[in-house]
Order: C-alpha cells, then sequence, then structure tokens
C-alpha cells in the first residue's frame, strides 16, 4: 500500500517526505485554504512547489462544476509538472471530465466517493484513483473501511485497474485495517502516520537496552 500525506503544509510534507517512506500527496481546496493559500496564481505556484519536493503523484483540486471548466483548469494544473494529477468531484459533469482527461493522458484523482456505485462511475470514466472518504463515513455512523473492502471486490472481479484510494483519514487503526481491505494507496495526516510508530513496549524495550548498554561500557 502508498502512502500519501494529505495535507498542503509544506513542514508536514518535507517531515513525512523524510522518513523515506512517503508516495506522494493528497491535498483539496480546504486544505489549501488552511495554508492561507489564496488566488489562482499562488495556488499554482504552492502546487508547483510541492509537485517538486515530492516525486510521487500530487492531487491539485479544480473548482470548477462543469465540465468546460473543469477540463481548463484541469490542462492549468496538469502543465505544472508532470506529477500533478487532477481531482475532480463525483459529479456528472466531473464523470464527463474524468473520461475526458483518460482519452487526454492526464492522470485523475475521483474525489467525494462515498459509495461502490461512485466508484464503478469513476473507475468506467478511466479515474486513475478513486478516493473514498472513511473518515465521514464513519462520522455519519456507516462503516468507511466496509466500503473499501467492497470497492476491492468489485474492481478485482471486473478487472478494474482504478487505485483505490483511502482518503479522510483520521487515525493510525484506519491506516491498518484500509490495508487489510484492500487500499493500494493511503493518504493520511502526519499525524496519522506518526501514530504507527508508537508502542509502549517499544519505548520500554529500548530505555531498557540503553541502560543495560551503559552498564557494559
Ligand atoms: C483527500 O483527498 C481528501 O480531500 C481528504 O482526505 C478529506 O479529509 P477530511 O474528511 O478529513 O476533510
Amino acid at each position: 500500500m502508498k502512502f500519501f500525506i494529505d495535507t498542503a503544509n509544506l513542514a508536514q510534507i518535507k517531515e513525512a517526505n523524510d522518513l523515506g517512506i512517503l508516495d506522494g500527496v493528497t491535498t483539496n481546496p480546504s486544505l489549501m485554504a488552511k495554508e492561507g493559500i489564496k488566488g489562482e496564481q499562488a495556488i499554482m505556484n504552492h502546487y508547483k512547489t510541492i509537485a517538486e519536493l515530492v516525486d510521487g503523484d500530487v492531487s491539485a483540486e479544480v473548482i470548477s462544476t462543469d465540465f468546460d471548466g473543469m477540463v481548463a483548469e484541469g490542462k492549468k494544473l496538469a502543465a505544472i509538472r508532470p506529477n500533478i494529477v487532477v481531482k475532480v468531484p463525483m459529479i456528472k459533469d466531473g464523470v464527463k471530465a474524468l473520461k475526458w482527461f483518460s482519452d487526454n493522458n492526464i492522470k485523475t484523482n475521483c474525489t467525494l466517493v462515498f459509495s461502490a456505485g461512485q466508484a464503478i462511475l469513476a473507475a468506467k470514466a478511466g479515474a486513475n484513483y478513486v478516493s473514498p472518504f472513511i473518515g465521514r463515513i464513519d462520522d455519519g455512523g456507516w462503516d468507511g473501511v466496509q466500503l473499501i473492502e467492497q470497492i476491492a471486490g468489485i474492481y478485482t472481479i471486473q478487472g478494474f485497474e482504478t487505485e483505490i484510494l483511502a482518503a479522510s483519514i483520521r487515525n493510525p487503526l484506519h491506516i491498518i485495517k484500509c490495508a487489510e481491505a484492500g487500499a493500494d494507496v493511503c493518504t493520511c495526516p502526519l499525524d496519522s502516520i506518526l501514530g504507527l510508530l508508537k508502542h509502549p513496549l517499544t519505548d520500554i524495550g529500548l530505555a531498557k537496552f540503553l541502560a543495560d548498554a551503559k552498564g557494559v561500557k
């Protein structure tokens, strides 16, 4: 399973990248706004900076909701750098745009996916990634990981090549469960990635090893 970081914060992207386990980045308009990035030029520059920082795919989301607007925006985003992936919402014009991008060799990530039916449409339209929002599904009292499992089953049976990108991850357990459920990629906040490191027995064991090492010096 690939690890993407879900942020537009450059310090966090660098920290995750320095760990050596980062395969890409996802952003969305809310994450860009959180970093105070406003205005078309500033947004394009920020995507360029992120795409230069990491080797892997960087999702940059369109904000148009009509086919022509999404295509125009997506073309500009894809021209920033070859590792930019155009993020398109799961709406009717979005499906048309996904197909257009696929026919024109522009990589896409279909976002705001909450059902297996939407995931089938994204794959049919040729999306490279489909992003089911695990945490937001859980927030509503449903089971986000179960959706990953269902989509993984359907994609295997049908031979769809779209990669399942588990999004809206809230904690380390989500990452583990998504790996078990067959996600191809997990996009996570830095805290959830670092949370995977933690185990009290590791800390206790290391403290003992270091203490014993001092004793034998
Ligand atoms: C990433 O592609 C999504 O936009 C993101 O994971 C959504 O996460 P949230 O539900 O925490 O906003």
